[in-house]
C-alpha cells in the first residue's frame, strides 16, 4: 500500500464539538421525555441528523408527524449553532496542526469527510479550511455513515484510490465508514470502543504518522 491521503472526520476528531451535539441531542430528547446519556451519545457519534433524531423517537417509543420531526430536526441545529458561535482556532486539539505540517511535509495529501453538514462552518472558525485539499460535502452523498459514501467521495475528490487512504475517527460509525470504504482505519479515542479500528490512540496529541506507516507496512507484508 503507497499511503497518498490522509481523510479526517471533524466532530471528537480535530475539534470537541461532540460534546456540544451531545448538549443539544439532550435537550431534545429530554423535551420529549426521553432518558439520554453518555452511551446514547457514543451511539450517536458520526450518525446524521434525521438518523440521531429517528434513534431518540424511537427510544421513546414516540410516534411523530413529519412536520414536528423536521420542527425538532431545526431546533436541535440552531441551539447546537448557538454553542458553537465562539468556536476559534484555540478550540483546535492539541497536537492537530502538528499532524497537519508532518502529513504535509510527506507529501500526503488531507481530506475532510464529515457527517455534518456545519463542517465548513466549523472548519472556517477553527481556521484551518486551507489546510485541506479536499472537504467533503455531507448533503451531497446518498448514505450517510456507517455507509462509506463520504469517505470514498473524498477520496474521489482527492483523486486518490480508496486502499491508499487512511482514515481518522473517533466514533464506532465513522469507523465502519473507513473500514467499508476498503481505507485503514486509525481510531482517536478508547481501543476497547473503536474494535473495528486497526490502530487507536487515545487523542489527536498522540497521532504519529510513523506509527501509523510502521502498522501498514505490518499488515502489507503478512
Ligand atoms: C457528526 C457528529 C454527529 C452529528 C452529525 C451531523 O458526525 O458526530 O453527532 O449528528 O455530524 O451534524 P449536523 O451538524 O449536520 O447536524
Ligand atoms: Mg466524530
Amino acid at each position: 500500500m503507497k499511503t497518498s491521503a490522509v481523510i479526517f472526520d471533524l466532530d471528537g476528531v480535530l475539534t470537541d464539538t461532540a460534546e456540544f451535539h451531545f448538549i443539544a441531542w439532550k435537550a431534545i430528547a429530554n423535551k420529549l421525555g426521553v432518558d439520554f446519556d453518555i452511551d446514547d451519545n457514543e451511539k450517536l457519534k458520526g450518525v446524521d441528523r434525521e438518523n440521531s433524531l429517528m434513534y431518540i423517537i424511537k427510544k421513546g417509543g414516540i410516534a411523530m408527524e413529519a412536520n414536528q420531526f423536521n420542527h425538532l430536526l431545526a431546533e436541535k441545529n440552531e441551539h447546537y449553532l448557538t454553542l458553537i458561535n465562539d468556536i476559534n482556532p484555540s478550540h483546535l486539539f492539541d497536537g492537530v496542526l502538528t499532524c497537519f505540517t508532518t502529513l504535509k511535509k510527506a507529501n500526503i495529501k488531507i481530506g475532510l469527510a464529515s457527517a455534518s453538514k456545519n463542517a465548513a462552518l466549523v472548519i472556517n472558525k477553527l481556521g484551518i479550511e486551507s489546510s485541506f485539499d479536499f472537504i467533503g460535502d455531507a448533503a451531497a452523498v446518498a448514505h450517510s455513515k456507517p455507509a462509506p459514501d463520504i469517505f470514498l467521495s473524498v477520496a474521489e475528490g482527492l483523486k486518490v484510490k480508496p486502499e491508499n487512504c487512511v482514515g481518522v475517527e473517533d466514533a464506532v460509525a465513522g469507523i465502519s465508514a473507513i473500514k467499508s470504504a476498503n481505507m485503514f482505519a486509525v481510531g482517536i479515542g478508547d481501543a476497547k470502543v473503536l474494535t473495528q479500528a486497526e490502530l487507536v490512540f487515545p487523542s489527536m496529541s498522540e497521532f504519529d504518522f510513523g506509527t501509523v506507516l510502521a502498522a501498514l507496512l505490518l499488515m502489507s507484508s503478512t
